[in-house]
């Protein structure tokens, strides 16, 4: 299946963010247990500085695990779990952006002697959420964190997940989803898919995306607390650019 133009742009960008580092993110240290805020603050500067701060996911139990992050980023969870995991376990992160994976895979030494691990217990690749290229029942554990909503497939996004989950695995989902249904050209405009560096735009983008949650699947149960990110009020944002009629040219305004 021919990749999504969608998908295509949302590459382009994250390789820019990769370049640039221009998303200013913060752990949420109230997040997160003393231990975990240790093992984040040890990451190596490289990382915590491409850090997107979509959230952190770190279950339980993780030793001797087997781990995937998909949409991994520059690996900043990738290097977490990777302690936590212990030398048994191994964690995969795969991403669409090959400049973050190459960073990634430029810190893999730094994270395995900072944990004192005689070898790697970790490793990334380049590949797309929605046709994972890994064998069938290959992970104990998925993590995700702020992808499916970049994700133009979600029903095959998903699909793929589950076919490398091992039976009675567990998958741990961090994203965002739309509270109302929006008219279907909001869904097929590729501008609003491409997060162009301004926040309030990455709210319209997972705003647009989590709108198919909401349609192909039954998430009732998904937390409904308003992101502690970014405070904008989408809906208004999308309603102004619309009613503005030239999106683009409010957006790089809004950039400059
Ligand atoms: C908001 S960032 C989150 C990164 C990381 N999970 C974190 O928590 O820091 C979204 C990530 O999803 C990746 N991504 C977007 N679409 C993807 C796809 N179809 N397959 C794999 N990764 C994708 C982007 O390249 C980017 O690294």
């Amino acid at each position: 299946m021919a990749e999504s133009r969608f998908t295509v742009a949302i590459r382009a960008q994250y390789n820019d963010h990769n370049d640039k580092c221009d998303i200013i993110a913060r752990k949420n240290s109230e997040d997160l247990t003393p231990e975990q805020n240790a093992i984040f603050d040890q990451l190596s500067d490289e990382i915590k500085k491409r850090y997107y701060g979509a959230g952190l996911i770190i279950p339980e139990n993780l030793e001797g695990k087997r781990v995937l992050d998909i949409g991994c980023g520059s690996g900043s969870l990738v290097f977490i779990l990777s302690k936590l995991v212990g030398p048994t376990g191994y964690v995969v992160g795969m991403d669409i952006s090959d400049k973050l994976i190459e960073t990634a895979k430029s810190q893999i030494e730094y994270h395995q002697k900072a944990w004192g691990y005689s070898k790697p217990n970790c490793e990334f690749s380049v590949g797309n959420a929605e046709k994972l290229d890994f064998e069938p029942d290959s992970f104990d554990l998925i993590v995700s964190n702020g992808v499916y909503c970049l994700c133009p497939d979600k029903k095959g996004s998903f699909q793929s997940a589950y076919s490398v989950l091992k039976e009675g695995g567990q998958f741990y989902l961090s994203d965002v989803y739309a509270e109302r249904q929006l008219p279907a050209e909001y869904h097929d405009n590729e501008f609003l898919w491409n997060r162009r560096g301004v926040d309030v735009d990455a709210e319209l983008a997972t705003i647009l995306s989590s709108s198919y949650l909401k349609d192909n699947f039954n998430f009732e149960d998904i937390d409904n607390e308003p992101s502690t990110h970014r405070n904008q009020n989408p809906f208004a944002y999308l309603d102004k650019l619309l009613a503005e009629g030239n999106a683009p040219d409010f957006i790089f305004k809004a950039n400059e």
